[in-house]
C-alpha cells in the first residue's frame, strides 16, 4: 500500500516516524508521493501542550473524512487511551509511543478498530532506519522518570530505560556505513542514560559508574569511522559533570552545544516543578561549559504563565537568560495537561499575560541572538553543508558544532557543495538566528 507517515512534535517523534518509515518500506509498502496518492496515512501526535494534541488529532480527523486508512501514534494516544475513539470514531488504529513497531503487522492483519497501549518495544524496531541522508537520530534512553510537575512525558512515554551500549554503538556504526556523517542522540534527559539500568552490562564487572555512563559512550561513538559529529538532547544541568566536558575536550566530534532546558528562573517555581535544581546550579552548569569554550552554545526551553508565576517570578526568568546568554531559546505558554500535578492548581495566569510574557522573553532573545552572533563575526566557522538555504534558495545553508546555522552565496562558478560536506566560511554578518559566511 502506498502509505505516509505526518508528524508532530519534537524529535523523538520524527526518529519514532522515520523507524515506522523503515518498518513499512521493509514490510513491501510504498511511500506516497503526496497525501492525495496515500492510501494509509499514520499520524504521529504530540500531547506536551493541549494545542499540539488538538492539531494532531485535527489532522486524523480530516483524513479519516478524506477516507484515507488512518492511523494515529505517539503520545496524544497514550494519554487518551481507548477515548481516542471517541475523538475519533472512525479511526482505524491507535498505537502508544512504545507500540509503534506493530503498525506494519495492524495493517497486514486488516482488523480494525485496533488500540495497542503496551510499553514494550521490540528492539529492531528502535533501529529501523530508513536509508539515504548523512544526519541520523538515534534513540538511546527511552521514557522518563522524573516527573517534572507541567509534564505529561512520564505518563505517555514511560519509564526511563537505557539501550544497551552494544545496541547502540552497532546501529551507529550500521549508520556510518550507510554515508551517515552526523548522529543526534535523543532521551528526554539523555545524560541519565545508564543509570536506571546497566547499558553497559557487557562490562558489568568493570563497573562502570552512572556518572561515567553517558560519557563513555559518546567516546566508544567518537571512535566509529566515518562518524564525524556527534550531538545529542536534551540534556540536564546535573549532567555537565567533570567527565562530559572532559569529552569535549577528548574528542572534537562531540559537538560544542547543549540544549538545557531551564523551564524558569525563579527558584521558588524550580522547586514547584520539581526541577531538582537551583538558578546558581544551573548557572553554574551553564559557566562551566562557557570557561571551558566561550563559543560554546547553549539553547534552552522556558515555560511562561506557570501556576503562581508572578510579575517577580517572570522577571527573575528573564534576568537568569540574560546571564546565561542562552544562543536560542525556545518559550511555551504553560498548559494544564490531565494527570500532572500542576494540573491541580489553578491556571491562574491569564491568556493575555501568557502571551505577553511570551513575546517579551522572544524580544529579550533577538537581541541577545543578535548580541552573540555578532561576537563571532571574523571567526571561521566548521560548517556541514544542508543544502540551499529555506529562505533565498540562491544560498547555500549549514550548520555549525553548535548548531548555529551558517549561510553563504556559492562563488563563480563553483560547484554545488555535497549534502554533508564540511566546509569552512568566515563570518562577514550575524542575525539572530543566523550567520553569514564566506568561504575561506
Ligand atoms: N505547558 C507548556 N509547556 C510545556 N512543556 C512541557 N510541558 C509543558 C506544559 N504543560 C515545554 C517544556 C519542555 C518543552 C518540550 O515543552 O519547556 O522543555
Ligand atoms: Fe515529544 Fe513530548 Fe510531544 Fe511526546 S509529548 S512528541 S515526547 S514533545
Amino acid at each position: 500500500m502506498k502509505f505516509l507517515v505526518h508528524t508532530y512534535g519534537c524529535q523523538m517523534n520524527v526518529r519514532d516516524s522515520e523507524a515506522v518509515e523503515a518498518l513499512m518500506l521493509a514490510a513491501g509498502h510504498e511511500k506516497a508521493a503526496n497525501e492525495d496518492e496515500a492510501e494509509v496515512v499514520i499520524v504521529n501526535s504530540c500531547t506536551v501542550r493541549q494545542k499540539a494534541e488538538e492539531k494532531a488529532v485535527g489532522k486524523a480527523g480530516n483524513l479519516i473524512a478524506a477516507k484515507k486508512i488512518t492511523g494515529l501514534m505517539g503520545c496524544a494516544v497514550k494519554r487518551m487511551g481507548a477515548d481516542v475513539f471517541k475523538r475519533l470514531p472512525k479511526l482505524d488504529f491507535a498505537v502508544a509511543p512504545r507500540a509503534f513497531g506493530l503498525i506494519p503487522r495492524i495493517l497486514a492483519d486488516g482488523r480494525f478498530p485496533r488500540l495497542e497501549l503496551g510499553d514494550d518495544v521490540a528492539p529492531e524496531s528502535l533501529a529501523a532506519h530508513v536509508e539515504g541522508g548523512w544526519q541520523a537520530f538515534v534513540t538511546v534512553l527511552l521514557g522518563c522518570d522524573n516527573r517534572c510537575s507541567y509534564c505529561i512525558v512520564p505518563d505517555v512515554r514511560g519509564h526511563e530505560y537505557s539501550r544497551p551500549a552494544k545496541e547502540v554503538i552497532a546501529e551507529v556504526a550500521a549508520l556510518a556505513r550507510r554515508g551517515v556523517k552526523e548522529v543526534c542522540l535523543l532521551g528526554q534527559s539523555v545524560l541519565r542514560y545508564g543509570i536506571r539500568n546497566a547499558a553497559w552490562e557487557a562490562e558489568r564487572s568493570s563497573a562502570v559508574s552512572t556518572r561515567e555512563a553517558f560519557p563513555r559512550l559518546l567516546r566508544a561513538l567518537a571512535e566509529i569511522d566515518g562518524i564525524e559529529r556527534i550531538r545529542f538532547t536534551s540534556a540536564h544541568p546535573s549532567g555537565c559533570t567533570d567527565e562530559l566536558i572532559q569529552v569535549y575536550q577528548d574528542c572534537p566530534k562531540v559537538c560544542r552545544h547543549l540544549h538545557l532546558p531551564v523551564q524558569s528562573g525563579s527558584d521558588r517555581i524550580l522547586k514547584e516543578m520539581g526541577r531538582r535544581y537551583t538558578r546558581a546550579d544551573y548557572l553554574a552548569a551553564v559557566r562551566r561549559l562557557r570557561a571551558f569554550d566561550p563559543e560554546f552554545a547553549v539553547t534552552t526551553d522556558v515555560i511562561v504563565g506557570y501556576p503562581g508565576e508572578t510579575a517577580d517570578d517572570f522577571e527573575a526568568t528573564r534576568s537568569l537568560m540574560e546571564e546565561a546568554g542562552f544562543d536560542n531559546a525556545f518559550v511555551f505558554k504553560y498548559s494544564p495537561r490531565p494527570g500532572t500535578r500542576a494540573a491541580q492548581l489553578p491556571d491562574d495566569v491569564p491568556t493575555a499575560e501568557k502571551e505577553r510574557r511570551d513575546q517579551v522573553l522572544l524580544a529579550d532573545q533577538e537581541s541577545r541572538g543578535q548580541r552573540r552572533n555578532d561576537a563571532l563575526v571574523g571567526t571561521v566557522r566548521e560548517v556541514l553543508a544542508e543544502g540551499p538555504s529555506k529562505r533565498n534558495p540562491a544560498r547555500w545553508s549549514g550548520r555549525d558544532g553548535g548548531n548555529r546555522i551558517v549561510v553563504w552565496d556559492r562563488a563563480d562558478g563553483a560547484r554545488a557543495p555535497a549534502p554533508g560536506e564540511r566546509v569552512h566560511l568566515r563570518i562577514t554578518a550575524a542575525h539572530p538566528q543566523i550567520l553569514i559566511g564566506e568561504p575561506t
